[in-house]
C-alpha cells in the first residue's frame, strides 16, 4: 500500500517535471524588457557601419550582395570601395566583415531590429574626420582605401566606438538574454579593436606618407577628437601616451586604451552619436550617418522628419 502510493507520488512528480520541461522549452524565449530592446537595437547602427566598411574594403561589395536580408531594406551605403590592401590585411578585414554579418544576424534574431540607416563611407567622409582631428586640411585629402596603413587608421575610427558603447550599455541591461548577447558582441568587438591597434602599433613611428605625421600621431589626434566630440572627458587614448596614462602609469606604449585600472571606458548612446555624427551633438546628424541613426534611441534625439 505504502509502496503503491510512493510510486504514484513519484509518477506524479515525474509527469509534473516533464510538463515543466515542455513548458520551459516552448516558452524558452525570455521576455526582454523594452529598455533592453532599445539598448540591443541601438548598436545595429554601428554594426551596419562596420559591416559595410569592412566588406567593401575586403570584397569590393557590401551587404546588398553579400547578405541582403540583413539590410532589412535600408538604402545602400554611399562611397564604399575595395581598398588597396596587402593579402594579410585583406584577409583580416574580410574576417571582420563576416563577423559583423554574424553580429547583425544575432541582434536581429533577438530583437526586431530596424533597416540599415543611410551610411556615408566615402573617402571624403573619412577625410573630414582626419582634417577635424588635425585641425587643418591635409593635402592630398586622406584616403582610407589607399593602402594598409590608411585603411587601418580609418578602422581605428570605428570598432572602438562600438566597444565603449557596449561597455556603457551593459550595466543598464535587465535580462539574461540581453546581457549574454552584449557580452558576446563586446568580446569580438574588443578583439577587432585589439587587432587593429596591434597592427598600427607595429608601425607607430612610421610616417603616414605623404603627410609629416606618424601613425601614433594620427591615433592620438583621432582619440583627442573623439574625446572632444563625446564631451565626457577622456575615454579614448592613442597608441603612444604620456607615461602617466599608460598601464599602471608606468609605460607610454598604449596598445589598448583603458582607464587607471586598465578597464575599458564606457560611453552612452548620446556620446556615441556625437562622435559618429562628427557634430558633437546627438541631435545633429551627419558624418557617416547623413540622415542619422535608426531605432528608438537614435531617433529620439533627432528632429521628427
Ligand atoms: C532572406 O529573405 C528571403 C525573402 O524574405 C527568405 O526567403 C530567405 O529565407 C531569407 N534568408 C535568410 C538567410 O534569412
Ligand atoms: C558623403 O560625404 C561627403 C563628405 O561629407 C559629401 O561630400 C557627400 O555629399 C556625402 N554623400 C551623401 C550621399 O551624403
Amino acid at each position: 500500500m505504502a509502496m503503491v502510493s510512493a510510486s504514484a507520488a513519484s509518477a506524479t512528480s515525474f509527469i509534473a517535471f516533464f510538463l515543466l520541461l515542455l513548458l520551459g522549452t516552448s516558452t524558452g524565449q525570455e521576455q526582454i524588457p523594452n529598455s533592453d530592446v532599445d539598448l540591443l537595437e541601438f548598436p545595429l547602427n554601428l554594426e551596419f557601419l562596420e559591416a559595410e566598411f569592412f566588406s567593401f574594403a575586403a570584397y569590393g561589395t557590401g551587404l546588398d550582395s553579400m547578405a541582403p536580408n540583413l539590410t532589412m531594406g535600408g538604402p545602400p551605403p554611399v562611397g564604399g570601395r575595395r581598398a588597396n590592401l596587402s593579402p594579410l590585411v585583406r584577409d583580416i578585414i574580410a574576417q571582420f566583415a563576416l563577423q559583423e554579418f554574424g553580429h547583425l544576424r544575432a541582434i536581429q534574431n533577438t530583437v526586431r531590429g530596424f533597416p540599415r540607416p543611410l551610411l556615408n563611407i566615402s573617402a571624403e567622409s573619412f577625410a573630414i574626420v582626419i582634417n577635424d582631428a588635425f585641425g587643418q586640411r591635409l593635402q592630398p585629402p586622406f584616403d582610407p582605401y589607399a593602402n594598409d596603413i590608411n585603411y587601418l587608421i580609418a578602422s581605428y575610427i570605428i570598432p572602438y566606438v562600438g566597444l565603449t558603447g557596449y561597455v556603457g550599455a551593459n550595466p543598464n541591461l535587465q535580462s539574461t538574454t540581453a546581457k549574454s548577447l552584449v557580452a558576446g558582441l563586446l568580446g569580438v568587438e574588443s578583439g577587432q579593436d585589439a587587432v587593429i591597434r596591434t597592427l598600427l602599433y607595429e608601425r607607430a613611428l612610421l610616417k603616414v606618407v605623404p603627410y609629416p605625421f606618424t601613425v601614433a600621431e594620427f591615433t592620438n589626434r583621432i582619440s583627442n577628437l573623439r574625446n572632444k566630440l563625446g564631451k565626457e572627458g577622456v575615454k579614448d587614448e592613442g597608441l603612444i601616451v604620456e607615461r602617466g596614462q599608460g598601464a599602471e602609469g608606468r609605460v607610454s606604449g598604449n596598445v589598448l586604451a583603458a582607464d587607471q585600472d586598465s578597464l575599458s571606458y564606457a560611453r552612452t548612446p548620446q556620446e556615441v552619436l556625437r562622435i559618429v555624427y562628427g557634430s558633437g551633438k546627438e541631435n545633429v546628424a551627419g558624418g557617416f550617418y547623413p540622415r542619422g541613426g535608426n531605432g528608438r534611441i537614435a531617433r529620439s534625439f533627432l528632429p521628427a522628419t
